[in-house]
């Protein structure tokens, strides 16, 4: 790729010793066995291009000390001023949904379905990591998931290809901001390039197995997104692809990454990655590992120094080529002037407003909570009830956090029990009884904080149960049997199998791992001082056994399994199959009527449409309730007749509104060409005529369309 750098780098890349070269291919941990002094050296020798700013092969649930400036400036003073070259080390951190100010996990920050406002976040979060050394983040996660299993389902934004865009753009635009040498500005890294999510039984690093169709529209969509919104690295995944380890891919990273998809930045690999080729069984050792790894197109080698220790005896016996090194070397060194690392290698402390990121924190937190069910609209509370409030998460800090959260302060995260005891009013009452003790009580109703540990998800830390824990079903039933309407706030990070669960609570708050602020903003939702209004982002099922459960699945043959497993007699002959919470949903304190959709404009034909015309749809949606209500308006497709099956639904645009009590708000979409075609096996784009039903409504399961033809 040519850019305005290319003379410079020339002119470095003439001078380098090929071990100065792999030294820029080269990502050390922070302090790697030996100490800080060894690392050191190792700079001063031009051995070393990047630091991973942590320690340990899953930092995200591994404790990692705050980050000391001034070590990394010291660094990078020898790598700028003792190094032959000079050349600026490049500093990344898995800096996933916050920094000191934890901002909800990103599949919570998904079910907002406000991207605008993640864009915010993240400019906030890129803010506060940059004042900590922070140059580049691994993060954002692009992996489509759909099995709550896996645990790091948390880290994405669900099961929906169109959310997964709106996700990556969001991050890359919030992270990398007007330019990528703003002070301010951290370089996003998508990653795992590719399928990692699609892990066999959701089981971390497994297998996957992805056809050519789910490739190009399911998993691929993400990353195509965040290379347009001007991504500039991506970190290879860990799994292998029908057998094939992507780290040694070049089909993958080379035909489909830079070829197909047009990516022109460098690629890093994951933790150990290369090595890992030879447990993968496809390289016999590291020497060999190194040359698959470097052929395939992985520019940088995180923390096992293969490249560093393999490479110049591969060139010596003639299985890798100096122009592959050189090219990685260009790739790296070019990003590191569009960082503006050659000129302000160092970190200098800014002026961070704080209390406006917890501000910010706090009103993420709300708009990701999602009301599961308000059975008799006992919610929101009144401040001036008498409150029973049950469950040790409410004590709980460090899980409100969730897994990935760095350095995020937990003394400085107000758990759910005070938050509670800031809204009671003198009037009303609060009685917390963590085990659920009492028998009888006078409180008009009981609260009860679930939580999941934050260490059961994340990276390596799959479950094969999505359920309550044996502690939390006890509690459940001693609150049951005090007779009083129940209220569960969820702080999980997974959606659970609610079956056998929701049916025990009149009400529930879905709050999710929500970051600092998540305690008040559950609050402030209980309270109705913010409204709900997140929606589903992935599946609910009833039972675990159900999974993989989604709701784009293909329309099938035979007609026993239609549509999400709703149907008689259904999938299964001893269990309902159908999702216990479809995707898209979620409820507002308000009641919403829907008017059907109307076409408001010719709709065009194949030609037209690829010519780039489009038409227009809307919809009323009216506030009969006695809340305003924050609403996300949901249009789905389905193709009826095409050359393959196509899903049954596929969300397509998305619009949120606020409709104020008593009124009613008219909603237009506008759609094209790239909403109603696909991608075929080849990765091409087409476009068939015939007929397309239109859905729009409040979630998947709408049956509110209207049909249109294209000729
Ligand atoms: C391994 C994880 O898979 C990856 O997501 C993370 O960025 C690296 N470790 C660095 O911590």
């Amino acid at each position: 790729m040519n850019s305005k750098f290319d003379a410079r780098i020339d002119v470095l890349l003439s001078k380098m010793t090929l071990r100065e070269k792999l030294g820029q291919l080269t990502q050390s941990e922070t302090v790697k066995t030996g100490g800080a002094e060894q690392l050191k050296e190792q700079v001063r020798r031009g051995e070393v291009g990047s630091i991973l700013m942590s320690v340990g092969a899953t930092a995200g649930n591994t404790p990692q000390g705050e980050i000391d400036v001034d070590f990394y400036n010291e660094l990078q003073r020898i790598a700028v001023e003792e190094g032959r070259l000079g050349i600026p080390m490049i500093f990344g951190r898995d800096v996933i949904h916050g920094h000191r100010t934890v901002y909800p996990i990103p599949l919570a920050m998904a079910a907002s379905f406000d991207f605008d406002r993640i864009k915010q976040c993240y400019r906030e979060i890129a803010e506060e990591a940059t004042n900590d050394s922070v140059h580049w983040s691994f993060a954002p996660m692009l992996d489509l998931a759909r099995d709550p299993r896996w645990g790091r389902m948390i880290e994405s934004a669900g099961e929906d290809p169109f959310v997964g865009r709106q996700m990556a753009r969001a991050i890359v635009e919030g992270f990398q901001g007007e330019a990528l040498n703003d002070p301010g500005s951290i370089l996003a890294c998508a990653k795992h390039f590719v399928g990692y999510g699609a892990a066999e039984g959701g089981r971390d690093y497994w297998h996957t197995e992805i056809s050519d169709y789910a490739l190009y529209n399911y998993y691929l969509p993400a990353f195509r997104e965040a290379i347009e919104a001007g991504i500039q690295t991506v970190m290879s995944s860990f799994n292998d692809i029908n057998g094939e380890p992507v780290t040694a891919s070049e089909y993958y990273l080379k035909e489909i990454l830079r070829d197909y998809l047009g990516f022109g930045g460098f690629v890093v690999s994951d933790y150990a990655a290369i090595r890992q080729l030879i447990h993968n069984g496809v390289a016999k050792d590291e020497c060999e590992a190194t040359v698959l790894a470097m052929n395939a197109g992985v520019d940088l080698d995180m923390v096992d120094s293969c490249y560093l220790k393999n490479a110049e005896k591969a060139i010596q016996e003639g299985r890798l080529s100096i122009t592959a090194i050189d090219n990685a070397v260009k790739n790296i060194l070019r990003i590191k002037f569009e960082k503006g690392l050659f000129e302000n290698p160092y970190c200098k402390k800014r002026k961070i407003n704080y209390l406006a990121h917890r501000q910010s924190a706090r009103e993420m937190a709300a708009k990701s909570a999602i009301l599961l069910k308000n059975e008799g609209n006992i919610l929101p509370l009144r401040k001036d009830m008498k409150i029973l409030l049950v469950g040790e998460g409410a004590l709980e800090r460090e899980s409100l956090h969730g897994s990935w959260a760095l350095d995020g302060n937990i003394e400085e995260t107000p758990n759910f029990y005070e938050a509670m005891l800031e809204k009671i009013m003198p009037a009303g009452k609060l009685r917390y009884d963590k085990n659920c003790e009492t028998t009888l009580t006078d409180a008009d109703i009981v609260v009860f904080a679930l939580c999941e540990d934050a260490y059961s998800t994340g990276e390596n830390a799959c479950v094969s149960h999505i359920s309550i824990s044996d502690y939390e079903r006890s509690i459940l039933k001693r609150a049951k049997a005090l007779g009083k309407k129940l209220v569960g706030v969820f702080f999980y990070g997974r959606p659970i199998a609610m079956q056998g669960i929701a049916e025990e609570f009149d009400a529930i708050l879905y709050a999710w791992h929500g970051g600092s602020e998540v305690a008040h903003a559950a609050a402030d939702l209980l309270f109705g001082d913010r409204l709900p209004c997140g929606k589903t982002p992935v599946t609910f099922p009833r039972l675990a056994t159900h999974l993989p459960l989604y709701y784009n699945g293909y329309s099938s043959g035979h007609d026993v399994n239609s549509y999400y497993g709703e149907s008689s007699p259904g999938c299964y002959r001893d269990s309902l199959a159908s999702p216990y919470y479809p995707f898209g949903y979620g409820l507002t304190y308000s009641k919403l009527r829907y008017g059907s959709p109307i076409l408001e404009s010719p709709v065009p034909t194949v030609a037209d449409l690829e010519a780039e015309n489009t038409f227009e749809v809307s919809v009323t949606v009216e506030n009969i309730g006695l809340f305003d209500a924050e609403e996300t308006v949901q249009l789905y497709i389905r193709d009826k007749v095409a050359k393959i099956s196509r899903p049954i639904r596929e969300l397509k645009a998305f619009r949120k509104i606020l409709v104020k009590k008593g009124e009613t708000v008219w909603v237009s979409f506008t759609l094209g060409k790239k909403d109603l075609g696909y991608f075929d096996k080849t990765g091409k784009y087409v476009l068939e005529a015939g007929e397309f039903e239109i859905y729009i409504g409040s979630n998947c399961l709408t049956e509110n369309k209207i049909m249109v033809c294209i000729d």
